[in-house]
């Protein structure tokens, strides 16, 4: 196979840990997109923040590969057309931190270590009880890549753990609940909830206080999905209302985080900044690589996305 140009655009902060990943890989030309490029020649695009005015101009497109894991950024983009497959970030160094993230929250919750840090900052001794791991309900909403690899680290530190998603998952150890109607069963006496889902209009807004109140008084929520899975105005009353005892988010409506944000001050929220995991250059980048040379081959690309269903 000849030498394959791979157009990188739309996430611009990355291209030097990019350029420097796809030098360990000689058959891949990794082009930098600029304004004044003409792009019409390149069959592959990797594309985060939409570039307006450059799908048009590439006529020979035969694949967008997403920079990131969620893909409403790109289905919301009119400029892909229809017939150009939209691959999904499936990618280890990406699974793998969103499994650490998870697992580092859930702990947190977990042993409530928020008190124990309050605590030390005021000077108090004040020791507290907290239940086996193996007595603690954690569910997860979303069981794809992500939210499995998450659900695995968690079992592997001996929690119990239910998963939601759209069909039935048959996973080791897992309670698996599929669909609206299993909702409220899957929600039931939860401890601890971790969202990892794609955003569609299905799940838009499915973290409000009517979700909340299905959970065990006191839970902690921990949302790595994305802003628009939140009802933001619901969360504040819910955790002075002491339904949720405190909650972990990477992902905001609006990002950055505008500085004014009564999330920021909230004693019980943790922020990060949409910062949970991040595609890995080296992994990220060799398997692009390992698709394109699949698909040039002749085989089908993974892990596409299916434009109806919304991820
Ligand atoms: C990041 O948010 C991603 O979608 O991978």
């Amino acid at each position: 196979m000849s030498r394959v140009q791979l157009l990188f655009a739309g996430a611009d902060e990355y291209n030097d840990i990019w350029v420097k990943a796809a030098a360990s890989l000689p058959d891949l030309d990794l082009v930098l997109y600029r304004p004044g490029l003409d792009p019409s020649r390149f069959r592959y695009l990797m594309l985060w923040r939409p570039v307006p005015g450059l799908l048009p101009a590439m006529p020979n497109l035969k694949a967008v590969f997403s920079f990131g894991a969620g893909v409403e950024r790109h289905l919301a983009n009119p400029e892909i057309p229809a017939h150009v497959p939209i691959v999904r970030m499936v990618e280890p160094g990406l699974t793998q931190g969103m499994a650490d993230y998870v697992l580092w929250q859930v702990l947190r919750h977990h042993r409530r270590f928020w008190e124990l840090e309050e605590a030390a900052r005021e000077g108090r001794w004040a020791p507290h009880w907290y239940p086996a791991a193996w007595d603690r309900k954690v569910g997860i909403l979303g069981l794809g890549n992500l939210g499995q690899a998450a659900a695995r680290q968690l079992l592997s530190f001996d929690f119990q753990i239910r998963g939601w998603s759209q069909s039935r998952k048959d996973l080791p150890g897992i309670a698996s609940f599929a669909g609206t109607a299993e909702l409220p069963a899957f929600l039931k006496d939860l401890e601890i909830l971790v969202c990892l889902l794609p955003l569609t209009p299905q799940t838009a807004g499915i973290l409000n206080a009517g979700l909340f109140a299905q959970l065990a008084p006191g839970a902690a929520l921990i949302n790595a999905g994305r802003g628009g899975h939140l009802v933001e105005a619901d969360l504040i009353p819910a955790l002075n209302s002491g339904q949720l005892a405190a909650a972990s988010l990477d992902v905001f409506a609006t990002e950055p985080l505008p500085g004014d944000h009564p999330f920021w001050a909230h004693p019980r929220i943790f922020v990060t900044p949409h910062n949970a995991s991040d595609t890995d250059p080296g992994t990220g980048l060799g398997e692009v690589w390992r698709q394109i040379v699949a698909f040039e081959g002749g085989r089908p690309l993974e892990n596409v996305v299916e434009r109806a269903r919304g991820y």
